[in-house]
């Protein structure tokens, strides 16, 4: 049997076990995957203990994403990129690491909108963390001439321009209404309105039909963000999606089968983030 897992601390939220443990299921795969509480002064010892636990591989989530960077051999692009990883794989006995975010973001962009570089407008991003960098990197391999970026703390803004270059440009927090309503996307790339808590307070009204607002916020499924767009009739690009794909590189890597994103397992993930509101 093929095991792998989530560390986190706390872990208890993680919703990764709900996705894979449905591909098993789906695929027949003789597998499991687990949570894994591990402390902070743990996580290097355990990575370096995967192959002797009998683990194939596992994911990671807050707040270990830098430490298990740190701790692989080989980093892929996007891992490089954000500095940290989400997704880790022993390959001849060597630590890999990728970050999916990336990968998870752009492919729901994608699909849930088609269309949205068609007019080669900036996209704003909102936020300069972790999820913003693997977000960044994305827009700019996709080919995007302008990301705009806005952060409350501008100074993080800058290390994020300074880091990916020209075609990334920093304006204040406060601009980002003024600033967007060209945009092609929109993303909240912010802990904002998560469990709806805060809100980004941005007024759809002058924004140019066309834009595309996304967030990678997904409790709850539809934020007051994605809400507003909408009753403006913009396209929206949910965050439980990118959820959802982010999980793919890795089920493949583990257990050998590249898994589907099914309208059935969004429901099941929808179900319980619904459920856990109540
Ligand atoms: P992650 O790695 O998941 O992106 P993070 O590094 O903690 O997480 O980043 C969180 C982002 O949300 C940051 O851009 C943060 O802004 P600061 O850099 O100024 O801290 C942003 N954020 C969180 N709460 C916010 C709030 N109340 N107002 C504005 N921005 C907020």
């Amino acid at each position: 049997m093929r095991r792998a897992c989530v560390i986190g601390w706390p872990v208890e939220h993680s919703r990764s076990p709900l996705i894979h443990g449905y591909w098993i299921r789906r695929y027949g795969v003789d597998g499991a995957y687990t949570k894994e509480a591990v402390p902070p002064d743990g996580v290097a010892g355990f990575l370096k203990s995967l192959q002797i636990r009998g683990l194939v591989g596992c994911n990671v989530t807050v707040p270990h994403k830098e430490a298990a960077y740190a701790a692989a051999d080989v980093k892929d692009e996007s891992a490089r990129a954000v500095s940290a990883a989400n997704t880790l794989w022993l390959e001849n006995g060597r630590l890999h690491a990728a970050n999916t975010d990336t990968y998870g973001f752009m492919t729901h962009l994608a699909q849930s909108a088609p269309g949205w570089n068609e007019r080669n407008a900036p996209v704003s991003i909102l936020g300069a963390g972790g999820a913003a960098r693997a977000i960044v990197f994305g827009l700019l391999g996709a080919g995007v001439d302008e990301v705009r970026v806005f952060n409350r703390t501008r100074a993080r803004a800058e290390a994020l321009a300074e880091q990916f270059g020209r075609r990334v440009t920093v304006f204040d927090w406060d601009e980002r209404e003024a600033r967007s309503r060209e945009a092609a996307v929109l993303v909240n790339a912010t802990s904002i309105g998560m469990n709806g808590k805060g809100s980004l307070g941005i007024d759809f009204a002058d924004f140019n039909d066309a834009c595309v607002v996304a967030d990678i916020v997904y409790v709850p499924l539809e934020t007051e963000l994605l809400r507003s767009a909408r009753a403006r009739g913009l396209s929206t690009v949910d965050g439980l999606g990118m959820l959802l794909h982010q999980a793919v590189p890795g089920f493949e890597r583990w257990f050998g089968v590249r898994p589907e994103v099914t309208e059935e397992l969004r429901a099941i993930l929808a179900a319980d983030i619904t459920g856990g509101l109540v």
